[in-house]
C-alpha cells in the first residue's frame, strides 16, 4: 500500500477535528488575533438586516450581518451539533444602500464596513468562546484585535444563543443543518 493511500484510509476514520486542514486563527506574538483572510471562501450562513440587541440604542446606520464559518466547522456541527475547538464564525457588516443604479426600492448590500469574530479556542479562553472587534475608531479597520471582556459579548451569546453560543436561530443554512 502506498503511503499515500495510506494517509488517505487514516483520515477517512478520523473525526473531522483531529484533521488539520481547517483554517484557523492565526495571533500575534502578543496574543491578539489577526482577521481571518479568506473567509468569503467559507461557508455563508445568513444574512441579517438592522438587528437591534436592546430597545435604547437606535441603529447608527442601516447595515447588513454576513455570516460565514469555515466548511469543516459546518460539517462537523451538521454531523454532531457541536462546533469544533476552533471554529471561526465571521460577521461582517455591509452597509444597506438604496437609489442607486436602476434600483426603486428594497435594499442592497453597499460598502463594506468591517467584520466581528466569534472563535472557539478551547486551550486559550477559559469560556471556550471569545469575542474580537476589528472595527476601530471612526470605522477604520483595526490590523489585529483583542479578545473581548467577558461581560460585553461573551455573556450574551452565552445565555441567548441556540447552540453553543452562536445564534444559530438567526442562521437559516444551520438552522436547516440541524432540523429540531
Ligand atoms: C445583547 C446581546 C449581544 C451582545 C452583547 C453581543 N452580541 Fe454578538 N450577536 C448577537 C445576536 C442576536 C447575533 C445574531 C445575528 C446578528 O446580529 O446579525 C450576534 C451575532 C454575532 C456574531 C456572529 C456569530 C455568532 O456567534 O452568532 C459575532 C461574530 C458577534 N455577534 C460578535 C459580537 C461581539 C464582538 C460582541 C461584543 C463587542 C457581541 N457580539 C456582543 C447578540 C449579542
Amino acid at each position: 500500500m502506498t503511503s499515500r493511500l495510506a494517509l488517505a484510509l487514516l483520515a477517512s476514520v478520523l473525526p473531522l477535528s483531529s484533521q488539520n486542514q481547517m483554517p484557523g486563527p492565526v495571533y500575534t506574538a502578543d496574543g491578539a488575533l489577526l482577521p481571518p483572510q479568506s473567509y468569503r471562501e467559507w461557508m455563508f450562513v445568513g444574512s441579517n438586516l438592522d438587528m437591534g440587541y436592546s430597545e435604547a440604542k437606535a441603529p447608527k446606520r442601516s447595515a447588513f450581518h454576513n455570516i460565514y464559518i469555515q466548511r469543516e466547522a459546518y460539517r462537523e456541527y451538521a454531523a454532531t451539533g457541536r462546533f469544533p475547538d476552533r471554529t471561526i464564525l465571521v460577521m461582517e457588516q455591509v452597509s444597506a444602500g438604496t437609489n442607486a443604479s436602476i434600483n426603486k426600492r428594497g435594499k442592497f448590500e453597499d460598502e463594506f464596513l468591517g467584520i466581528e469574530v466569534a472563535l472557539k479556542d478551547e486551550s486559550r479562553f477559559p469560556e471556550k468562546w471569545a469575542y474580537f472587534n476589528f472595527i476601530g475608531e471612526g470605522g477604520k479597520a483595526l490590523p489585529a484585535a483583542r479578545a473581548q471582556p467577558k461581560e460585553r459579548c461573551w455573556a450574551c451569546h452565552n445565555e441567548h444563543g441556540a447552540a453553543d453560543n452562536v445564534f444559530v436561530q438567526f442562521y437559516p443554512v444551520l438552522r436547516a443543518a440541524r432540523p429540531r
